[in-house]
């Protein structure tokens, strides 16, 4: 099978992806795949395969702009039309992760690893996420959205008050579509309230304020296999950041995932129904990990869904599965075999 191994591109997570994507080609059966990675670079230009792989087996954390190695669109479609049996896009955040190149190999016809156009779409957009849960009854934590327009136009004295009487304090300020806690702030007090908006719209015109609850960080992870969905043992993570932000994801070793979450019967079977129902809520067809909260009143809600979640060495997707009987090099052929059918 010809694999084209997509990494990089446009979003704030193009760094993740190359983590994410040198674990992954180190876990690929090399007997059975022949690998051409395409690394995408932050302005949205393709690079040869050789250059790609240099690329991949260098230690470089993020793709140079190099205007003399990139393809052109029309030979991206090309090498991908006469070569590729099938995409695997390990793209994370916007332009990879929310159905735009998930329809643009639709359009090729080309399958891919990953969720579909739509899943991916409503599953990166928070906004919609959100409204699909509350649809389906799934308990979430409570939230307001706010367009950058409507910021500009009202330039509302009274906003932080209102959030603060609807919401309650400390609240979470984050883009609507990104991952990775990129643009995420925690606020406390007005003073950082401008900032945090400031920061969170800098990534996208539309926001999400979100109620802060004092609880436990459990994840799980689905793949479908058969047209059957797995859900993998419950992890946690204890992060010693304020919050599980980007440095706690990537940068301190001090970040602990426990695995399986030590957590009582009830939580692990209620973890389990909410997690397949927030996957179908959403459309889920592939896999994804599904991310939670335990709060102190002993409330499971379920915080996100990520359609393409991190694949680093200390990644939880691949840790949970490894778990759950499928360690990683299977995990991947899982994945490429759901995709193949
Ligand atoms: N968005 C990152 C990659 C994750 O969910 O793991
Ligand atoms: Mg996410």
């Amino acid at each position: 099978i010809n694999i084209a191994l997509v990494y990089g591109g446009r979003s704030a997570e193009h760094e993740v992806s190359i983590l994410s994507t040198r674990s992954i080609y180190n876990n690929l059966d090399k007997s059975k795949y022949n690998i051409f990675p395409f690394a995408i670079s932050k302005t949205g230009r393709w690079f040869k395969t050789e250059k790609s792989q240099q690329y991949l087996d260098s230690k470089i954390e993020t793709i140079p702009d190099q205007k003399d190695r990139e393809l052109f669109p029309l030979e991206v479609i090309d090498f991908l039309q006469k070569k590729i049996d099938l995409a695997f896009p390990v793209l994370h955040g916007p332009f990879g992760e929310d159905g735009k190149i998930q329809g643009f190999f639709d359009i090729l016809n080309i399958p891919y690893v990953g969720c579909n156009l739509r899943t991916s779409a409503v599953s990166m957009d928070k906004e919609l996420m959100k409204k699909l849960f509350a649809y389906h009854d799934i308990p979430q934590t409570k939230f307001e959205v706010l367009k950058k327009q409507q910021y500009q136009q009202e330039k509302n004295k009274k906003l932080y008050q209102k959030l603060k009487e609807k919401l309650g304090l400390p609240f979470f300020v984050k883009p609507a579509n990104m991952g990775s806690s990129i643009g995420i702030t925690k606020v406390n007090g007005k003073d950082i309230f401008a900032e945090a908006v400031n920061s969170a719209f800098s990534y996208d015109n539309k926001i999400i304020i979100e109620n802060f609850v004092k609880a436990r960080e459990i994840e799980a992870s689905l793949i479908s296999l058969n047209g059957e969905i797995r859900v993998s043992v419950p992890g946690e993570i204890i992060a010693q950041h304020d919050f599980y932000d980007y440095k706690a994801k990537y940068q301190d070793e001090k970040t602990r995932l426990i695995i399986p979450a030590e957590i009582e019967a009830k939580f692990r079977e209620e973890i389990n129904s909410l997690a397949l129902r927030a996957f179908n809520a959403v459309g889920g067809d592939s896999m994804a990990r599904i991310d939670f909260f335990l709060t102190e009143d002993e409330e499971v809600l379920v915080n996100e869904i990520n359609t393409m979640p991190g694949f680093t060495n200390f990644s939880m997707y691949p840790l949970l599965f490894k778990e759950s009987g499928f360690p990683y090099q299977k995990l991947l052929d899982k994945m490429i075999e759901q995709a193949m059918n």
